[in-house]
């Protein structure tokens, strides 16, 4: 049997109700609720024959709570704060049910962007999700004109304001072809590699600032052969011949070198590296975005095919 004032009063009276009592003025509730002073006045009439006492009690212009006035209005102020927070919760289940993901990636993330969306639109199937892929440079400019959600790029901005974090490895290893005459070698130094022609991502690349800094670091610089903007097409040049080159252990997939590449064991390498996530400073998220970036940071990890491998520099790639 629900209590005699949840029969004879109502929520928008409770809200009335707490507007007076908050601005201790019938005149000031009746501004902030853009309702007149006589409608205010009669409801909290009603909600006063409800309870059976008065609410408020007028010295002159002022108006305070009476005993009963306080009692109720420490309840109507829980009631009010718990149905305005479930209104929030539940439009953030409506952010999950329906919205919008815009996910800009660089090149080289595309090895595994499209299954962690894959596997996060599975939990969210009525939301929208866009997938732009381009080199660490531009993503830099979208980031800027703050084109997208979030950005996933293999280390985080230098200098920009901006918010990232790492949320899985993205080592970067040296390829070559089976055959090559260093394939069976342990150790190479360095020294050795940048005689052999090298294949180039393009200016602008992230693998490339990498892989620039880490020869610049040792005084060396690498015998750049050809310059490719795309990892698919340096894979097939290493296979052909044309040289080695450096890229992160994302572009290996199983069953796709069919044991023509190799990793090569070199000093220095792999260049441990992170990817990350983030977002332009300031750039407020949805519900969906949030959820998005935990779930990077939470379950990307499943993410990385070779950690259980065995697969390491010497062994063909399988
Ligand atoms: P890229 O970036 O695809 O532009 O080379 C990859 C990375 O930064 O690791």
């Amino acid at each position: 049997m629900p209590p005699q004032l949840v029969r004879r009063a109502s929520l928008r009276q409770l809200q009335i109700f707490d507007a007076v009592a908050r601005a201790a003025s019938f005149t000031r509730a009746a501004e902030s609720l853009f309702l007149t002073q006589p409608t205010v006045s009669v409801q909290v009439k009603n909600l006063e024959d409800a309870v059976g006492l008065p609410l408020f009690e007028r010295v002159g212009r002022k108006v305070s709570l009476t005993e009963a006035g306080r009692l109720l209005h420490a309840a109507a102020a829980e009631v009010l704060e718990a149905l305005s927070r479930v209104e929030t919760e539940i439009a953030d289940l409506k952010g999950l049910k329906t919205g919008h993901l815009r996910l800009a990636v660089v090149t080289t993330a595309k090895y595994f962007a499209p299954a962690a969306l894959g596997i996060f639109c599975g939990r969210h199937p009525g939301i929208d999700v866009s997938l732009k892929v381009t080199n660490r440079e531009r993503l830099l400019q979208r980031m800027v004109a703050n084109v997208d959600d979030l950005y996933i790029m293999g280390q985080a901005p230098e200098g920009a304001d901006a918010t990232f974090v790492p949320f899985m490895p993205n080592p970067i290893v040296v390829l070559a072809a089976s055959g090559h005459a260093l394939a069976g070698e342990r150790n190479i130094a360095m020294e050795r590699l940048v005689e052999e022609p090298f294949i180039m991502r393009e200016q602008g690349s992230g693998t490339r600032l990498a892989v620039e800094a880490l020869f610049a670091r040792h005084g060396l610089k690498p015998k750049v052969r050809m310059e490719l903007g795309s990892n698919e097409a340096i894979k097939q040049a290493v296979l052909g011949g044309l040289g080695i080159s450096a890229l992160s252990r994302h572009t290996l997939r199983a069953g796709d070198g069919a044991g023509q590449l190799v990793i090569l064991d070199v000093e220095g390498f792999p260049i441990v590296r992170h990817w990350h996530v983030g977002y332009p400073a300031g750039k407020r998220l949805s519900v969906l975005v949030r959820r998005f970036l935990d779930f990077l940071q939470q379950e990307a990890r499943i993410l990385v095919p070779w950690e259980d491998d065995g697969q390491s520099a010497g062994r063909p790639v399988p």
